[in-house]
């Protein structure tokens, strides 16, 4: 383009620009520059949708309510084509006048003005917004969010009968952004009830993850009861705030005098707890990257101290500490308990990415101090062996000393490139962790799929017993009648066979392998063929469990889930999770033996209520 064109159309866009008002359904569009439009709001509705494009950057949205800056949050607003919509909710502002200034991201290299975006045809108000799910991939007795993009669960706690479940939302689009604390509530741990939106991003910064306590004796002086949640409060710095509820977790008040503790470098996904003993609320917070945990104390939830750190250069250390825990849990079939610290890692998990290891040990009030191995170390220990279980915290409060705790069903290596749109990523089921002491001397968390979960079954639809099959596949059907979701339970004798092989596969060849092998002590989960896995180059993997035993008898209970399997051993030793994205359900089980011949004992699948 010669100097005098490139004028000319220079010329043309500006007054183009200038003039390009576009009334659509109740708004005007104004568009004043290749990057900046203004949405005015012209009619009293519920919502103004917003149209996502998965694959483009974020642009800013400035709302400003009759002039003056309300908030500030961020769409990939449509430019090619519409994926889907997000709702904004405008209900609240009816008597003030409604602006959005919209900042686009177009750069120089794609030679557009924002103005020729899909977006600004696309965009609508409607008085409802249809959650109505439209994705074959999400699971069925997952808690997932109704839309956008979820990861870590945080604040849970557990209060009169209801157990409240926070988790990192992003409530305009399904990767991670404008991270808020979504709010879901559950009195049976498989149904749960979406509520407002509980804590937004503020002057402070974004929401990042945190935990609630439940301050019985006031010491914090909002009131008896009241329910106290800290979070990071994440911008250019993460400091830590505090809210708090007087109405069981539905409105929070955000305490004026935030943040209550800061540091100059990287601290986040503070998580509170009553110690007894000491008569003091104790605080963790990872230290994210100089890799450890602070312990801090404080009398009133105001005030901390810090009183020791733990972890440096101990356990995974190829990534960021996130997301601790300390719990005080049973060591079963005795009279001990133990000092549990969680210590969330990303990446440098033990499959890749993201997960979860902890420490054994004591803890007086102040500092954790972690048990040794035989050889003087203190051992890495993971709490699941699949690649997809992470942020994994307990419920504060839970009854009858229960220690349950439930983790995101993903992984930060490819979360974001799931095939889902309306929703990413579900949490794992809830599990209830005790601790065993194992043959070689160390304590191991000991996993349940929570009690609760016997509630989910339905029919039984295959029940066998006493088989014996070698190298030719012994298959059973899954429940055909709610596709893609059942739980199964069986138990393997392979005292005459080398290993017992356990696949899970639809028509179209796709499938699942779990494999025993009782010489190694492992069982192994093959999802390299499990249906889609192109589209991150860390799906397609294979997994393995300590069994922590040298028996040949496995017993394990599966939970599928359209898209995930959980695979919980019948002792309790290890658990597998594991995303797979069949594109047809799996619709079969078979058995076979490599090295001789090995014995179904027992096989039970249920269909799902
Ligand atoms: C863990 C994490 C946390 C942080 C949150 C932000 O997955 O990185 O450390 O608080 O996610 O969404």
């Amino acid at each position: 383009m010669n100097y005098f064109k490139l004028m000319a159309s220079t010329v043309t866009t500006a007054l183009l620009g200038i003039m390009s008002l576009n009334a659509n359904n109740g708004i005007t569009i104004e568009h004043l520059g290749t990057n900046n439009s203004l949405v005015k709001v012209d009619e009293k509705s519920n919502y103004i949708l917003f149209p996502v494009e998965e694959s483009i950057e974020d642009a800013k949205i400035n709302l400003l309510l009759d002039g003056k800056l309300e908030k500030t949050f961020r769409v990939r607003l449509a430019r090619n084509k519409v994926d889907y919509y997000v709702p904004f909710d405008i209900s609240q502002y009816h008597d003030k006048n409604i602006l959005f200034n919209v900042i686009s991201n177009h750069n120089r290299t794609s030679v557009r003005e924002s103005s020729e975006d899909a977006c600004w045809k696309a965009m609508k108000l409607s008085d409802t917004f249809d959650t109505t799910n439209r994705e074959k991939f999400r699971p069925l007795y997952h808690h997932t969010p109704l839309y956008g993009w979820m990861n870590d669960p945080n604040g849970m706690f557990y209060k009169d009968g209801v157990w409240h479940l926070y988790y990192q939302w992003n409530p305009y689009g399904s990767k991670w952004e404008n991270l808020s604390w979504g709010h879901s509530t559950s009195t049976d741990l498989i149904n749960w009830e979406h509520h407002k939106i509980a804590l937004e991003p503020d002057g402070l910064g974004y929401i990042f993850s945190g935990s609630s306590v439940i301050d019985t004796d006031n010491t914090a002086g909002f009131g008896k009861d009241e329910v106290i949640s800290f979070y990071t409060s994440a911008d250019v710095s993460q400091i830590q705030s505090m809210a708090h509820s007087a109405d069981n977790g539905e409105n929070f008040t955000v305490y004026p005098g935030n943040p209550i503790i800061t540091l100059d470098s990287e601290a986040r996904d503070p998580n509170m707890f009553w110690h007894a003993e000491s008569g003091k609320w104790v605080l963790l917070l990872a230290h994210a990257l100089d890799h450890e945990m602070l312990i801090f104390t404080s009398p009133d939830l105001k005030n901390w101290t810090l009183e020791s750190s733990f972890g440096k250069g101990e356990g995974a250390q190829n990534g960021v500490w996130e997301c601790p825990d300390l719990l005080y849990l049973p060591v079963n079939g005795t009279d001990e308990h133990k000092w549990v610290l969680i210590c969330n890692l990303n990446p440098g998990g033990v499959f890749g990415g993201s997960a979860t290891q902890y420490f054994v040990g004591d803890f007086d009030g102040k500092t954790f101090t972690a048990d040794k191995d035989a050889n003087g170390k203190i051992p890495t220990k993971w709490m699941d062996h699949g690649k997809d279980h992470y942020a994994t915290v307990s419920w504060h409060n839970a009854p009858d000393n229960r220690n349950v705790v439930i983790g995101w069903m993903s992984n930060w290596q490819y979360a974001a490139e799931v095939p889902t749109k309306q929703f990413r990523s579900a949490n794992t089921l809830p599990r209830d962790i005790s601790l065993i002491k194992a043959d070689d001397g160390q304590y191991y968390i000991h996993t349940i799929p929570s009690p609760e979960m016997i509630a989910l079954r339905d029919k039984k639809t295959v029940s066998a017993k006493s088989k014996s099959f070698g190298a030719k596949p012994h298959s059973f059907q899954l429940p055909a009648s709610n596709d893609g979701v059942c739980e199964i339970l069986l138990t393997v004798n392979s005292e005459k066979a080398d290993s017992v092989l356990m696949t899970l596969s639809n028509a179209k060849g796709e499938k699942v392998d779990l494999i025993f092998d009782p010489a190694a002590s492992t069982v192994s989960f093959d999802r390299t063929q499990s249906g889609l896995t192109d589209f991150n180059q860390d799906f397609a993997t294979r997994t393995f469990a300590p069994t922590l035993r040298k028996n040949r008898v496995l017993s394990l209970r599966i939970f599928i889930d359209r898209s995930s399997i959980e695979v919980f051993d019948g002792e309790g030793n290890f658990v597998i999770t594991n995303l797979v994205f069949p594109t047809e359900p799996y619709t079969t089980l078979s058995l076979s033996a490599d090295g001789g011949k090995a014995q179904l004992e027992s096989l039970e699948i249920y269909s799902i209520k």
